[in-house]
């Protein structure tokens, strides 16, 4: 099923997790693709590892998103898919909400995300597909995620702006919100690895599915609405969360 042949793709954050998922599946469409992230080491491991093209680019920089766009102009020309993915979560109380955890989630989930837009639009097709992974929590009350859930609702309001705004150009922006998904991104919070684990059974009891989402039940969706296959789906948010949207007080 080669919906996405001959297409030109960037994930943001693609070296892990969701975004690696993801750059897996657009590939296996046909699509070429582009992935990003912090570390030369782990942009390179995983870029091989998928035979896809790696480019270290850290969306707390707006220059760094410069020189990823002139990249990617350079090695590839134009871009018909953006999976704007690359994130953070780092859990904190009210009461111990730093300036750090504040600076570092919003730097990176909504600045970050704000701008990899603004910075790629002038390189996108008409009728390219915007993808912004966001999350369930921005409609949460879970304790210990208030900025990082904050950072998500940003997102998702900017999605629909961005989608009213863009459609001239045909430009479809969508929102994706998983639930709890097994990725490497828990192990990076400072968490040991036993309040992980006790974490993931309290969440996974509230899953009416009764399991964790996998990095490829979000990378599916992603292939689907970047294919021509959703080109009436703009504006639109999609929670891919086994139902604990439904109902997260089910036991
Ligand atoms: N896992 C979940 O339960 C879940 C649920 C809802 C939403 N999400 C969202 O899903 C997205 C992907 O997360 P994941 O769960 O797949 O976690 P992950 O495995 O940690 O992947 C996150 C990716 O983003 C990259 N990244 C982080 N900061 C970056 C920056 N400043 N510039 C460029 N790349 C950066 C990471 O690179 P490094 O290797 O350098 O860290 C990594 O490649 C995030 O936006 C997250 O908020 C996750």
């Amino acid at each position: 099923m080669n919906t996405l042949q001959g297409k030109v793709a960037v994930v943001t954050g693609g070296n892990s997790g969701i975004g690696y998922a993801s750059a897996a599946k657009l590939k296996a469409r046909g699509a070429n693709v582009i992935i990003t992230g912090r570390s030369e080491e782990r942009v390179g491991k995983a870029a091989a590892e998928l035979g896809v093209t790696g480019i270290v680019a850290d969306v707390i920089s707006l220059s760094a998103i410069d020189n990823l766009v002139n990249q990617v102009k350079e090695s590839h020309g134009n871009v018909d898919v953006l999976f704007v993915n690359a994130g953070i979560f780092i859990p904190a109380p009210i009461g111990q909400i730093t300036e750090e955890i504040y600076d570092a989630q919003f730097g990176i989930n909504f600045k970050g995300a704000v701008f990899t837009t603004e910075k790629f639009l002038p390189i996108l097709n008409d009728g390219a597909s915007i993808i912004n992974l966001s999350s369930i929590n921005a409609y949460t009350g879970m304790p210990n995620t208030a900025i990082y859930a904050a950072t998500k609702a940003a997102l998702n309001s900017f999605t629909r702006t961005a989608a009213t705004e863009l459609a001239p150009r045909k430009i479809r922006v969508n929102a994706i919100n998983p639930g709890p998904t097994e990725t490497p991104i828990f192990g990076k919070t400072g968490m040991s690895e036993e309040q992980i684990n006790g974490l993931a059974q309290v969440m996974q009891q509230r899953v009416p599915l009764k399991r964790f989402g996998q990095p490829e039940d979000i990378a599916n969706l992603v292939a689907f609405l970047a294919s021509d296959e959703a080109s009436f789906i703009t504006g639109s948010e999609y929670n891919v969360d086994g139902g604990m949207n439904v109902n997260p007080l089910l036991s």
